[in-house]
This record gives structure tokens, sequence and C-alpha cells, in this order.
């Protein structure tokens, strides 16, 4: 093999440089058609196609680098804020890993397909491919290291603060529900108290009074304490939806349909998405003031669609969702994508609304 400063390693570095210079945006385009064929998300929208000619630009300027200077080469050392940025970005839209091994494989083949040619005229043809496919591998990697530690650095971000938000509902609730009412109670035992001798009437008036807003106290505890305990994991999509449904809405005609095989659906998969439906449920009974909700969750080709639908006041979802007012929500969202999934709005003023979550499941081993 040629050594690291031969005239033969020189000439093939400057065939390799000027092949990759001639076929950039051939390789470029090609990568982009082939995603595009694929269905990739990375080459549907205007955005994430320029981040992805960048990026394919980028990887190609590394492996000339390296094949000029070895693995340590400049340009592969720097600090890379536009891999971290675009990690950030897909984890932010729900753009699963999968789709940017689907890119770098895509890129690895266009761009080998279009230099090999080049460089049967080589002093060392096999030796220089083999150089090149190292170098192209490398450079892929590097980016691809930084492009996904960021994208799962943002993703933990955001089960942290969709934990962070639970917890805080949880301690809002505790706050403003039962120890309000627990005070309540107690004001009227302090009054009965008050009245006991002089005021008969008045004083079991009060009693009662505190009697009702115990019971309430201990309602709410009991509700919380169930929505803490049930999980989709421990009881089943189904069982866990309906018996939420049985306390929150006792009044409202309410009906869950779960079909396929629900033991496809990866634990973690399952829980989330049980918040999330719960959360849309506890939306429209709190908020749209319905005659019917709905759940239907459907397991089958490779992923499972939720909807929650309920025939109430509506609202502006868009509005909604650019300017939250309440943690519930974005906390559907952030759950949806870092599932990586995708959650839909259909809502308007006195049209009801339907919640669509869509989450593709990880392959089964074969
Ligand atoms: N199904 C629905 N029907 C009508 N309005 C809704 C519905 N879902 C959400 N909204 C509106 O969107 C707003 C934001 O919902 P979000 O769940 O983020 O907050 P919240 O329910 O008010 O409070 P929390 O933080 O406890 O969830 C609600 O206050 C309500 O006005
Ligand atoms: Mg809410």
């Amino acid at each position: 093999m040629p050594t690291a400063r031969s005239p033969d390693r020189r000439e093939a570095h400057d065939l390799v440089t000027a092949s990759v210079n001639r076929h950039r945006a051939e390789i470029v385009g090609r990568v982009l058609r082939s995603l595009r064929r694929a269905g990739s998300r990375l080459a549907r929208d205007p955005a994430t196609k320029d981040q992805l000619r960048a990026q394919v630009t980028r990887v190609l300027d590394d492996t000339v680098a390296m094949l000029r200077s070895g693995p340590h080469a400049d340009t592969a050392q720097r600090p890379d804020p536009a891999s971290i940025e675009i990690g950030r970005q897909r984890a932010r839209h729900g753009i699963h890993p999968t789709e940017a091994v689907q890119a770098e494989t895509a890129l690895f083949e266009t761009a080998l397909t279009a230099i090999a040619p080049d460089l049967r005229q080589a002093p060392e043809p096999v030796d220089s491919l083999a150089r090149f496919c190292l170098a192209l591998q490398r450079s892929l990697a590097r980016r691809a290291d930084l492009v996904s530690r960021s994208y799962f650095t943002h993703l933990l971000d955001q089960i942290y603060h969709s934990h962070a938000q639970h917890r805080l509902r949880l301690s809002r609730e505790l706050h403003d529900r039962v120890a309000h009412t627990a005070a309540v109670a107690l004001r009227d035992l302090e009054l009965y108290e008050a009245y006991r001798v002089a005021d008969h009437e008045r004083a079991q008036a009060r009693l009662s009074a505190a009697k009702a807003h115990l019971q309430e106290t201990i309602d709410t505890i009991r509700t919380l304490s169930s929505q803490l305990r049930s999980t989709a994991t421990s009881e089943g999509l189904q069982p866990a939806l309906v018996r939420y449904l049985s306390t929150a809405a006792p009044t409202v005609a309410t009906s869950v349909t779960v079909t396929g095989i629900e033991s496809d659906l990866p634990l973690t998969v399952g829980d989330e998405l049980f918040l999330v439906l719960r959360e849309a449920l506890s939306n429209a009974l709190r908020h749209a003031d319905p005659g019917t909700v709905a759940v239907a969750v459907r397991v089958r080709n490779g992923k499972v669609d939720a909807t929650v639908t309920d025939d109430g006041r509506g609202f502006d979802a868009d509005a909604a969702l650019a300017a939250p007012s309440g943690t519930g929500l974005p906390s559907m969202v952030e759950r949806t994508y870092a599932a990586g999934g995708s959650l839909q709005l259909r809502s308007g003023a006195g049209r009801g609304t339907t919640v669509t979550v869509t989450i593709p499941l990880p392959r089964r081993p074969e």
C-alpha cells in the first residue's frame, strides 16, 4: 500500500477531490430523490430538505479532508453546531432516527456509485476505493453520532419536562382541590363548635356540610391516587381507559374500543399512549361539555392509531398549541413525539374535537 506521503496517494486524493466536486450536485439530488421515493420526512418539507442538502455537502467535504489528512483532519474535529441543531429539530418534529439511518445509507450508496468509476484511473484503484469508503464511512458516522446525541438529549429534556409538568399538576390538584375542601371542612367544624350550644339547627347544618366536604376530599384523593396507579401496562389499555372514564365521566355517554393485538404495543409506548389519551379525555370532559366521548385505538400494520372524539363546544386548536394556556396539550405533544409519533388536533367552535395520535411500533425480532 502506498505510504502516507507517496505521490500515488496524492494523485489518488486529487482524483477523489475532483470527482467529488464534479458529482456533488448530482449526489445531493439523487439522495433527495431516493429519500422522497421512500417517503422519508427528511425529503418532504423545504426546511428539512435544505438541512439535508447542507449535511450531505458537509459529509462529502469531511470525506475529502480525511483522505488528505487522515481521520483527525481539522474539519472532522471542529465543533459542529449544525449537526447538533439538526438532532434537536428532528426530536422536536418527531422525525425518528431510522429516517437518519435511511439517509446515511442513501448517501453512502449514491456517493460510492458516483465516485467509484472515476477511481479506476487511480494508480492503485482498489486501494483508493477502500480509502474513499473508509473516509466516507467515518465522516458519516461522526455526523450521525453528533445528530443522534443531540436528538436523544433533546428527547430526555422533553421527557424530564413532561414529568416535571405532571408533578406540578398533581401538586396543583392537591393544593387547589384536596387542601381547599379539607380547609372548608375544618371551617365547618369550627362553626359547628361555635353554634353547638346556642343554635342547635345551625350547628347541625355545619356538621352536615363538614361531612359533605370531607367526603369530597376523600373522593378527590381516591381519584388522584387511581390516576397515579393506573397505567396501561399494569392492567391493559382498554380496562385502564374504561376505569378512568367510569370515575371521571359517570354521566357522559362514552365508548372505548381497542382493536388489534395489544401485546404488540411495547410497554413504554402503551403507557405513554395511555397518558396522552387520558389527557385528551380529561380535556374533553372538563372543557367541551360533550354529550358523547369516544376513544378508538387500533394496533395494526406496525403502528398504533388512536383517536379521542367529543361532540362538545370545540376550540381554536392552532391558537391553543401556539400559545399554551395549560400544560396538558404541550405534554400530549411532547409524549407523542418522544415515542416517535405524531399528533393531530381537529377542532373548531361548535364542531367538537378529534385528537389523533399515531405512533410507529418498533419491529419485532424475526
Ligand atoms: N376537547 C376540548 N374541547 C374544548 N376545549 C379544549 C379541548 N381540549 C383543550 N381545550 C382547550 O385548550 C386549553 C388548553 O388545554 P390544556 O390541556 O393544555 O390545559 P388545561 O386543560 O386548561 O389545564 P391542564 O394543565 O390541567 O391540562 C383548555 O383550557 C381548553 O380551553
Ligand atoms: Mg388539560
